[in-house]
């Protein structure tokens, strides 16, 4: 169970709360190590959060070495209470110019936020558009409460209460329900080689697969990501492949221990026969391909005599039910999602996706959002399913 928390104060009054939170967490058995702003300094002294929190508390980018990248690892849950507005167009736009924010940048668990602020700056419409922002990136907000404020206003902007804010953080551990379950995901394209400088590829940008990788480790799983070639980074153990033939190898080098295995890789179906070891020249008027079918990695692994629970993807430009249907049974899945790609802003290479998703007795549908959204929704499913399976 996650327990060690990165309490962040920025400079607001609610900031003498962050005392009494910190209290709370410990008494709750939460680790709690704080690092506070220049700012938040002005309000409470670091003297009071480390007696509290039993731990040194951390003020200077500059002055602690490594400490962010070391502080940003140990962290299971950030938490920033209270956060001001100004912080909250940091965190939108990844500033990294003190400590609080070059962590927030460096980690990769959970980063939660309570604002504080008069309730002006609160409804002002950058705010509200930062905070929308910081929403889709699964960034969880808790509160403002409505009441009044420290400036004499009534209004939405009060930091909630810290034993709300213990409630919120035990719910979000709790709701780490793969904590202990290890999930493997394939993402991104495939290449298979033509000659040395040319390949067959798709259109895959791999973001919905490495969205999927991180809601999985999001929710308490130990994930390892099988990437063909994207642009994309990640923080999550990754091992990059090239070809369908690569990725089917590393998938069942690693496959044993795995728990849920969730296919978003595009995989290529079809590669050269033969790769010409020297540069194919221009001298005929026509050149044909033969190609030759890839092994289908889904199959693969549905047909081990001990399978893990398994998910595949499915993009179709029409057709949609039907098709999902077929790849369902064919492959002996569990879960298939499906997408129609080369319409509007949906599927290959875009930001925003829409899903179908079917199991054997059911299906749903997960309405057009971004991809890390999606992604959220799309594991909330697979843990249903899977823990249904595993009674
Ligand atoms: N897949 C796989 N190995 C392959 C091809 C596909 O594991 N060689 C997986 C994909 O990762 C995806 C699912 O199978 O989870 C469906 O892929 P898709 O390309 O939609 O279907 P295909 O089985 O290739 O069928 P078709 O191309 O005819 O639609």
């Amino acid at each position: 169970m996650s327990s060690n928390i990165l309490l962040g104060i920025t400079g607001s009054i609610a900031a003498y709360k962050s005392a009494d939170l910190v209290r709370n967490l410990t008494k709750q058995g939460f680790t709690v190590r704080v690092v506070m702003t220049q700012a938040a300094t002005k309000f409470i002294t670091p003297l009071t959060l480390q007696t509290l929190s039993n731990q040194p508390v951390y003020l200077d980018l500059f002055e602690t070495g490594m400490e962010h990248i070391n502080l940003a690892r140990w962290a299971d849950i950030i938490l920033i209470a209270p956060i001001t507005a100004d912080f909250i167009t940091k965190l939108t736009y990844g500033n990294a110019d003190d400590l609080l924010s070059t962590i927030c940048l460096a980690t990769t668990a959970p980063v939660t936020i309570a604002p504080a602020m008069n309730q002006q700056m609160w409804n002002a419409t950058i705010t509200r558009e930062n905070c929308q922002k910081l929403r889709q990136r699964n960034i969880k907000i808790f509160g403002p409460a409505i009441g009044s404020q420290a400036c004499g206003e009534i209004g939405a902007g009060r930091m909630l209460e810290p034993l709300e804010l213990v409630q919120c953080l035990q719910n979000l551990v709790l709701k780490q329900p793969l904590q202990g379950k290890q999930v493997l995901v394939t993402a991104g394209p495939t290449r298979e080689d033509i000659d040395p400088v040319r390949f067959i590829s798709n259109r895959s940008s791999g973001r919905m697969g490495y969205a999927v990788a991180n809601a999985a480790a999001i929710k308490g799983a130990s994930v390892i990501l099988v990437s063909g070639p994207t642009a994309l980074t990640t923080e999550l153990p990754t091992i990059s492949v090239y070809s369908a033939k690569d990725m089917l190898e590393t998938v069942m080098a690693n496959i044993s221990n795995t728990d849920i295995f969730i296919s978003v890789a595009a995989v290529a179906d079809y590669r050269p026969v033969q790769q010409i070891k020297q540069k194919l020249k221009k001298d005929s008027e026509q050149l044909q391909l033969v190609l030759e079918p890839t092994e289908d990695i889904l199959a693969k692994v549905t047909n081990l005599s001990k399978p893990p629970f398994t998910v595949g993807f499915a993009a179709e430009t029409n057709d949609l039910d039907n098709y999902a249907h077929k790849k369902l049974i064919t492959k002996k899945l569990d879960m298939i999602a499906a997408n129609l790609v080369g319409i509007d802003d949906s599927g290959f290479d875009s930001i925003n996706n829409k899903l179908k998703v079917f199991w054997n007795d059911g299906n749903i549908e997960l309405p057009h959002c971004s991809k890390i959204e999606l992604a959220d929704k799309l594991l909330d499913i697979i843990i249903k399913r899977f823990f249904v399976k595993n009674l």
